[in-house]
């Protein structure tokens, strides 16, 4: 085997890589040893921040295939039948650290990256199709609640309670979250969805508001608490090994794509807020309409280089799909972008990963580790005489809707059927059998004995009576059978 010499990172040789410039054997060492300092400053920083929200995860490269025709609702070449489209794909947990265990009860993030013939689109969505908040200024606040005390750096259970009760649109999520579909066995068998609701335009210019849903050809399969706890004490990598080990064997997991489509107009009328995060639209209402399927191949060669600095965002969408007068989507379209800027940098766009298959054209330069440029001759403002690109709205695809009223600050108007609770309670009593309501129960409890206030406890058994009265009477026997007991113990 010929091999080459070690060199620099501006490619000089060097003359060691297991001993330090020193004067003399034992003497102090050289500050002119350049190849030592350099690889020293190097690794000190070799790590970037990690994500807020998300920092575990795992993910691969695929391939999205459209086989359904949508056509009539959106323009979006990506949907056009017969379409393929390269993508990335991240799965992760939402709070635990970059080490923390894949196997902790927490929803499942589901990112993918579609490099499409119009610019990147990004579906940043969830394993649970709902969400905890419906306002993005409440998103600080809840991750504070669910990740340390900033004291003793632990997870705190008054915290979580204490949140979640306080903000009763949570209801539906928690019960997503502490049911079964809480534990899926790897991310290959587990659903995902878009969650928000999106818009699609056609050719003609025709509005449509839609929801996505990534249905597993694996199946959904899920753990239980205990295997759970077995597992992440055992392997804390258990999703991530699972993906790359599928993949490595040319076991490709797959997800069907549908999507749910409301006519634009149904929006103000539906029984509903259709833009309202924590509500799901029943399938008899919206059926599921299949576009294609997307399929997960390649693994990364580099994990950092292509999934650790993958930026995936809700601002990506291209010609043909918007966002929706969900306050949580416009929030979130401020915030990745911003987050990405601080942790890769301001021109993360222009690293492989994240950088578009189609053309830029802008009238942005310079920054922190730029590498692509304009010819010296391009202009470098708009407007300009001097044949430079040129915006077009028609080009640009967009959507939007109506909206007026003053500036204020307070709930979407009121459907007929809004209610906090009322999805909760049909995902209890018509979803879950016998043997899953016992098993809630079972984790609620647990959960909820880990409560130190009194207050929150018994707002606990309200948010929950409010879900199901009979759930909330059941788990106040279990509570108060837990607290006799752990009372017996002490005593
Ligand atoms: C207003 C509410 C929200 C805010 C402000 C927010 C903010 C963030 C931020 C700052 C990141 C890290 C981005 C990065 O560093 O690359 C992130 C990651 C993520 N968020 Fe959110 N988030 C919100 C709600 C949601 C919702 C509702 C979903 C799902 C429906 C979601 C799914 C994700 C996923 C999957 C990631 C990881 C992306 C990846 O794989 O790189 N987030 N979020």
């Amino acid at each position: 085997m010929t091999t080459v010499p070690t060199t620099t990172q501006t490619g000089t040789p060097v003359p060691s890589d297991e001993h330090s410039l020193t004067a003399g054997a034992n003497g102090a060492t050289a500050l002119h040893d350049r190849y030592l300092l350099e690889k020293l400053a190097q690794f000190a920083r070799e790590r970037i921040p990690e994500r807020v929200v998300h920092a575990k995860g795992g993910g691969a490269h695929g391939t999205f295939e459209v086989t359904g025709d949508v056509s009539k609702y959106t323009r979006a070449a990506v949907f056009q039948p017969g379409a393929v489209t390269e993508t990335l794909q991240r799965f992760s947990s939402v709070a635990g650290e970059q080490g923390s265990p894949d196997t902790w009860r927490d929803v499942r993030g589901f990112s993918v990256k579609f490099y499409t013939t119009e610019g990147n689109y990004d579906i940043v969505g969830n394993n649970t199709p709902v969400f905890f908040i419906r306002d993005g200024i409440k998103f600080p606040d809840f991750i504070h609640s669910q990740k340390r005390l900033p004291g003793s750096g632990l997870r705190d259970a008054d915290m979580q309670w204490d949140f979640w009760t306080l903000s009763p649109e949570s209801a539906h999520q928690v019960t997503y979250l502490m049911g079964d579909r809480g534990l899926p066995r790897s991310w290959r068998e587990m659903p995902g969805f878009g969650s928000h609701t999106y818009q699609w335009i056609n050719a003609e210019g025709e509005r449509f508001w839609v929801k996505y849903h990534f249905t597993s050809n694996q199946g959904n399969v899920e753990i239980d608490g205990s295997d759970a706890e077995l597992i992440a004490g055992a392997d804390a990598d258990h999703y991530r090994r699972d993906l790359y080990e599928a993949i490595a064997a040319g076991n490709f997991p797959s997800w069907d794509v549908h999507v749910q489509v409301m006519p634009y107009d149904d929006a103000k009328s539906y029984r509903f807020n259709p833009f309202d995060l924590t509500k799901v639209w029943p399938h008899a209402d919206y059926p599921l309409i299949k576009v294609g399927t997307h399929t997960l191949n390649r693994n990364p060669e580099n994990f950092f280089a292509e999934i650790e600095q993958a930026a995936f965002s809700p601002a990506n969408t291209v010609p043909g799909i918007d966002i929706s007068p969900d306050k949580m989507l416009m929030a979130r379209v401020f915030s990745y972008p911003d987050a990405q800027r601080y942790r890769v940098g301001t021109n993360y766009n222009q690293i492989p990963v994240n950088a578009p298959k189609a053309p830029v054209y802008n009238y942005s330069q310079d920054g922190a580790a730029r590498h692509g440029f304009k010819s010296a001759e391009a202009p470098v403002y708009a407007p300009n005489s001097l044949g430079g690109p040129v915006a077009d709205v028609a080009a640009a695809g967009v959507g939007g809707w109506e909206s007026d009223g003053a500036l204020i600050r307070t709930a979407a108007t009121l459907h007929s059927e809004d209610s906090d609770f009322g999805q909760a309670g049909t995902l209890y009593r018509e979803v879950f059998d016998d043997a899953a309501k016992a098993r809630f129960l079972d984790t609620i409890t647990d959960a909820i004995s880990g409560v130190t206030r009194a207050e929150v406890k018994e707002r606990a058994i309200w948010y929950w009576t409010n879900v199901d009265a009979d759930l909330g009477a059941k788990l106040r026997v279990a509570l108060t059978a837990v607290s006799d007991l752990s009372n017996s113990i002490t005593e």
